[in-house]
């Protein structure tokens, strides 16, 4: 029989009223069924059509329910065709799982009723059975490509990840924080804001035009919130949507993208940071690759083949540190000429992120303390001259350049009220310096791109095709 645990949860899914005999069979969904190891009674499996092929004797279905890449094979009666039964039709099938002949599955369901509950236009329908169509095409279709397998592995990758990244951190004694998405505060300070607005209220004379009486806008990062929390549970995350108003055409940025934050108090060295954010990967990863081989497997053999060997190399090797110095005197020897001339005090480009990448062996590259200038306000002064170096630390990985950004926060007040004043922002940003004035402890964490890491994970060159919604066209934003 299958597995005791579905067995019950499916009798219990079915109602003891009197019903036709096709509503009382045990439901299974179709990656229960296909885990079957052995023949069972009635039972009924709903999903998609994924193929028809009707022979003389036999009708064959694939069922697709999204709960695994594989499709459940019936095998029918040709009385039992029906005109609405073609691909992408939606139907429900009630029948005996037996023991299938063919030795690449074990079980199929031998049908005895089939019921289209939702027919499909196939000449309208954009996608054709047994079509591999490139992710280009599926984007113009973000209604309808999570029924292909492309997406359908990809959107359970990225479930399983999810799940991964919270217990990764719950296995490490973190608390998980809901940061607002509306907010006050412009965290990395570089104006890449979205503007929150009611959006027909007329005002009235006098009126404060601001809906909270102060400007409002969405999140580009939970980071100060984290750093009050971490403020009294000591490590806390979060992950949630993150809004920047940049450059959306480009490959590796989206206006809304999910990020993982985590915030570690009483944390006085880079190297913990480095080491958590070492782990979290690593870890994760490999969750990921247990819970869905076969949908990684599709995406290291259709979409990205070199990918498998490079995630191995990652997974395997230790990462590299190089300071921000190094780095540009690596580039600086490079024997190659940039679009960028590098250049101490500048930001890293994405070329020079990859050259980088590549002269450490194709490893992931940590590079630590950067331009004093070049960083927001919060991180913290390394004192190796005046205002030279802060202690900042960005990940950059093969094929994507920077997953992840963090620092050792500023936590001596005299520093950051300075630096605040400096830039004017010392009055806004009280409730920040009040965190250290009353018990400040040295911390810092770090932020990584959830769609970057999706990327990494599975090749994917363009992050719009690691969303469930691609914002594509712009006309129409589902
Ligand atoms: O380096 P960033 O800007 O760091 C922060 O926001 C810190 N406050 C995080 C922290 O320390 N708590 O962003 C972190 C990561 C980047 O390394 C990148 O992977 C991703 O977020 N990211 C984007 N991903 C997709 N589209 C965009 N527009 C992104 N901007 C940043
Ligand atoms: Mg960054």
């Amino acid at each position: 029989m299958f597995g005791a645990r579905c067995l019950l949860l499916a009798l219990r899914r079915c109602s003891s009223a009197p019903c036709p005999k096709h509503m009382q069979a045990a439901r299974l969904r179709v990656c229960e069924a296909l885990e079957a190891q052995e023949v069972a009674g009635d039972i009924k499996v709903q999903g998609w059509v994924r193929s028809v092929r009707s022979q003389k004797e036999v009708l064959f279905l694939h069922i697709n329910d999204g709960s695994s890449l594989e499709s459940l094979q019936v095998v029918a009666d040709p009385t039992l065709e029906h005109r609405d039964l073609t691909f992408g039709s939606a139907v429900e099938v009630q029948g005996k799982l037996v023991k299938s002949l063919h030795r690449m599955q074990n079980v199929e369901l031998k049908a005895e009723n089939i019921r289209v509950v939702g027919p499909c236009d196939t000449l309208m329908f954009p996608f054709k059975p047994r079509e591999r169509q490139p992710l280009e095409y599926s984007r113009q279709f973000p209604h309808l490509r999570c029924r292909t397998n492309t997406l359908s592995s990809l959107l359970r990758v990225r479930s399983e990840a999810t799940a991964a990244i919270h217990s990764f951190f719950k296995d490490n004694g973190y608390v998980h924080v809901h940061t607002p998405i509306i907010t006050s505060n412009d965290c990395e300070g570089a104006g890449e804001l979205f503007h929150v607005r009611t959006s027909n209220k007329v005002q009235e004379p006098g009126e404060n035009s601001h809906f909270f009486n102060v400007p409002a806008f969405l999140t580009v990062s939970g980071q100060l919130h984290l750093e009050v929390m971490a403020g009294a549970f000591t490590q806390v995350f979060t992950f949630g949507p993150t809004f920047r108003a940049e450059n959306s055409q480009s490959r590796r940025h989206l206006a809304e993208f999910y990020m993982i934050e985590a915030e570690m108090s009483f944390t006085e060295s880079l190297q913990d940071i480095i080491q958590v954010m070492e782990d979290l990967f690593k870890t994760a990863t490999s969750i990921v690759l247990s819970k869905c081989p076969q949908d990684v497997e599709l995406f290291h053999k259709y979409v990205s083949p070199a990918q498998k060997g490079r995630l191995e190399q990652m997974l395997k090797n230790k990462f590299i540190t190089i300071s921000y110095t190094e780095a540009v005197e690596i580039l600086k020897r490079a024997p190659q000429t940039f679009t960028f001339q590098p250049k101490w005090g500048s930001d890293l480009q994405t070329e020079h992120e990859k050259y980088l990448v590549k002269h450490c062996g194709e490893v992931p590259v940590f590079v630590v303390n950067y331009p004093y200038a070049l960083k927001p306000f919060y991180m913290r002064d390394n004192e190796d001259g005046p205002q030279h170096t802060v202690a900042a630390v960005d990940l950059l990985v093969p094929g994507i350049g920077e997953l992840c950004g963090g620092s050792l926060r500023e936590e001596r007040l005299h520093f950051l009220q300075s630096r605040l004043e400096r830039l004017g922002l010392a009055d806004a940003y009280q409730w920040y310096l009040d965190l250290r004035q009353f018990g400040s402890a040295p911390h810092g964490g770090f932020g990584m791109g959830f769609e970057r890491y999706l990327q990494c994970i599975l090749g994917v060159d363009n992050i719009k095709d690691v969303i469930p919604f691609p914002r594509f066209p712009h006309s129409c934003l589902l």
